[in-house]
């Protein structure tokens, strides 16, 4: 078993929490007036789920949330990062604005500041409008600024509630999972329109930055990275090199842009014949100052030079020994520490949170009601040793979030990961707090005493 680190290395206000987002937990996807997202097509589209579901039921939240948020209280969450579905709120992607979306949001925001928890909102977390996706999706322009447009409309109705708000989760994931590896919507596998879509999330991310700021000058903006480091699995220069550029695919292709208001060098000059039409102003805009940087950490990449694979040429290694969670990925909370106190050094956000940390299990609720986890158990005790461990070093972590509060709709892997603190029994809708949730709320309990 791994020890719980000592909460005391947790200043006082720092939070503790969990997150969800809206396909992955809503369901609903018809009421209300919401509109298709690119993830109700893709989901429907036989043979790309791995069970062959979608999220048009997920956990029911939209209308058991205020079920699920006395779950949360119980469990002394502090935090909350859910994300807002834009075609809830603009059923065509831009122009008619759908207020019964927006109400759901704030009954959802409402009922957490009455239980004493924090909302952090994400604005897009994956689920385009579906007329957005049939004129260009990512690819044009124009999606940023109706990206923006939304923003601005749930800025209007909830600016005065939510503590934190991110602009993206995941563009990394959005542009290569969706664009080259086909296993998200929109499902393609074409390099020169992941990078262009790339571009144009972080345009997006940019002009939201820019109208939220003249919308509501006070509020708290970031953007929510997934991050992941890289090793190299045998000595030798070129798996040095492999590993520079996973890095510099994954890491700062992104965080590069965001911080520093340019695409990496080394790996543009790989991309030079795929490169995006990149506008004069673009990389301003895109690297406005953010209140804070929100991450999303899970494992690590331990790798060799593979010349006969995908650019960057970089073949994942098991590491023999290792746990690995259903989604075979290593359990390495040190890679957790090495990323922030990296983070800090190289690009010095003014603050960070966790915004994503988990691990799926083959979690199953015994005879007795119980659900033991011990493997996620030990999970999130590695995870918070490394954050109390990059705290010390001086990096300015805030909060930690939970993936997630509850199992859902894993994307492509459909209902067959369970990532939750609490286990869903899609069946019946019954929810039940793992071990691991009961682990950390004495957690929580600790360090607020
Ligand atoms: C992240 C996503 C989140 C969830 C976890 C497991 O990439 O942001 O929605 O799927 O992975």
């Amino acid at each position: 078993m791994t020890a719980f680190p000592d909460p005391a290395a947790f200043p006082p206000g720092f939070k503790f929490g969990a997150a969800t987002s809206a396909y992955q937990i809503e369901g609903a996807v018809a009421e209300d007036g919401r509109g298709p997202s690119w993830w109700d097509t893709f989901a429907h589209t036989p043979g790309l789920i791995r069970d062959a579901s979608t999220g048009d039921i997920a956990c029911d939240h939209y209308h058991r949330w205020a079920e699920d948020l006395d779950l949360m209280q119980g469990l002394g969450l502090e935090a909350y990062r859910f994300s807002v579905a834009w075609p809830r709120v603009l059923p065509e992607g831009r122009g008619r604005l759908n207020p019964a979306g927006l109400d759901f949001y704030e009954r959802l925001v409402d009922g957490l500041l009455a239980r004493g928890i924090t909302p952090y909102a994400t604005l897009y977390h994956w689920d385009l409008p579906q007329p957005l996706a049939d004129a260009g999706g990512w690819q044009v322009r124009e999606t940023a600024e109706a990206f923006a447009e939304f923003s601005v409309q749930v800025m209007r109705r909830l600016g005065d509630r939510v503590a934190r708000w991110a602009t993206l989760n995941e563009p990394r994931c959005s542009a290569y999972v969706g664009h080259l590896e086909g296993r998200h919507a929109p499902g393609w596998t074409d390099l020169a329109a992941t990078l262009k879509a790339a571009h144009h999330l972080l345009l997006a991310h940019g002009r939201a930055v820019q109208a939220l700021r003249a919308e509501r000058p006070g509020a708290s903006l970031g953007i929510v990275l997934d991050v992941k480091p890289f090793t190299a699995a045998a000595p030798g220069a070129e798996h040095e090199a492999a590993v520079r550029r996973a890095d510099g695919v994954f890491n700062r292709w992104f965080l590069d842009p965001i911080f520093k208001g340019r695409y990496p060098e080394d790996i543009a000059a790989d991309y030079a014949a795929v490169m995006p039409g990149i506008g004069a102003d673009d990389l301003a805009l895109i690297s406005q100052p953010i209140d804070h940087l929100g991450i999303n950490y899970y494992t690590r990449g331990h790798v060799l030079h593979a010349p006969e694979t995908r650019y960057p040429h970089a073949a994942e290694q098991r590491v023999p020994g290792a746990h690995y969670s259903t989604m075979e990925w290593e359990d390495w909370p040190e890679g957790l520490h090495l990323m922030l106190t990296r983070l800090q050094r190289d690009y010095a956000p003014k603050a960070i949170y966790i915004a994503e940390n988990g691990a799926a299990e083959p979690d199953v609720v015994d005879a007795d009601g119980r659900c033991r986890d011990t493997a996620r158990v030990n999970y999130l005790a590695g995870h918070l040793g490394a954050c109390a461990r990059a705290l010390a070093e001086g990096v300015p972590l805030d909060a930690y979030l939970v993936w997630s509060f509850m199992d859902n709709f894993e994307w492509g892997r459909g209902y067959t990961q369970r990532f939750g603190l609490v286990h869903v029994d899609y069946a019946t809708q019954r929810r039940t707090a793992k071990d691991s949730a009961l682990a950390y709320r004495d957690f929580i309990a600790a360090h607020r005493r």
